[in-house]
């Protein structure tokens, strides 16, 4: 489990995040969703530490991260898998020694334990023998599925997934939406998923926080959503909804 508690956050003089406060349960697919420039990024970044908040905390599983010393964030890291917008695969390096990097910085294991975890993971993600292409030989929704491989390759309690299906056809969405949801429920582990696909948020999203310019508006289930009153994230809803349907026409 995740807590974050009043996180502020500003750049500058344009204020971000104004007092988030959410927990983030483990076993389930936990979604951040929201508008452009709402403040989703910004929110997985300070939870894993690649931003600071200027105020609020971070706590996973009754460890403050906020309050930590480097060396004691490290340990914390070393059970965090992300995945970030636009996958980030080292270009120079093979599938397989994407996957192994988090392996090779943070373990004394051995080259052959590297590549069989590596091997493992591949086939976790239905990409077993592709070890030694590199990313540019690979599709969009491969490029994911080497992500998320590579994410996963610590066994991680804590996953970070943003925009997972951004450039992926709806078939390939779902194909990953449902890896991703397989792969919580199998390690038990806590995943924060940023989206703004409706398609992932009535069919993954167990619990949802709404952002809406920088303060969380709403949460609930997707059982919930369909229901709600709120006019922002009624909007929101409407706004993919109109957009699915406007797609199907053209
Ligand atoms: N590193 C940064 N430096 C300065 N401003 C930033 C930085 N990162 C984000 N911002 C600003 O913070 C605000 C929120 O950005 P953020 O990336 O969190 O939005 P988002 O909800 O993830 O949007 P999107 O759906 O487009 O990815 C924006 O106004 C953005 O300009
Ligand atoms: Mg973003």
């Amino acid at each position: 489990m995740i807590e974050v508690k009043n996180i502020h956050k500003y750049f500058g003089e344009n204020y971000v995040l104004k007092g988030i406060s959410a927990t983030f349960r483990e076993g389930v697919c936990n979604l951040i969703i929201g508008g452009s420039g709402s403040g989703k990024t910004t929110l997985l970044k300070c939870m894993v530490g690649l931003h600071e908040p200027e105020e609020g905390s971070v706590i996973y599983d009754s460890r403050d991260f906020t309050r930590m010393n480097f060396e004691s964030r490290i340990e914390i890291r070393t059970e965090i898998g992300m995945l970030f917008q636009g996958s980030a695969l080292f270009d120079s390096m093979t599938v397989e020694e994407n996957i192994m990097f988090p392996l090779n910085m943070f373990t004394e294991q051995s080259r052959k334990e590297k590549r069989e975890r590596a091997n493992f993971c591949l086939e976790r993600v239905n990409l077993a023998g592709k070890n030694l292409l590199f990313p540019a030989e690979l599709s969009g929704g491969m490029k994911k599925r080497v992500g998320i491989a590579r994410a996963i390759a610590m066994n991680p309690k804590y996953l970070f997934v943003d925009e997972p299906n951004s450039g992926l056809d709806p078939k390939t969405s779902i194909v990953i939406d449902e890896l991703i949801q397989e792969l919580t429920e199998e390690y038990n582990s806590t995943t924060v998923i940023v989206t703004h696909d409706m398609n992932s948020v009535m069919g993954i999203g167990e619990n949802i926080i709404f952002l809406h310019q920088g303060e969380k508006w709403w949460e609930g289930s997707n059982k919930e959503i369909a229901h709600t009153d709120n006019k922002e994230l009624n909007e929101f809803v409407f706004a993919s909804k109109f957009m699915e349907s406007a797609k199907a026409k053209f």
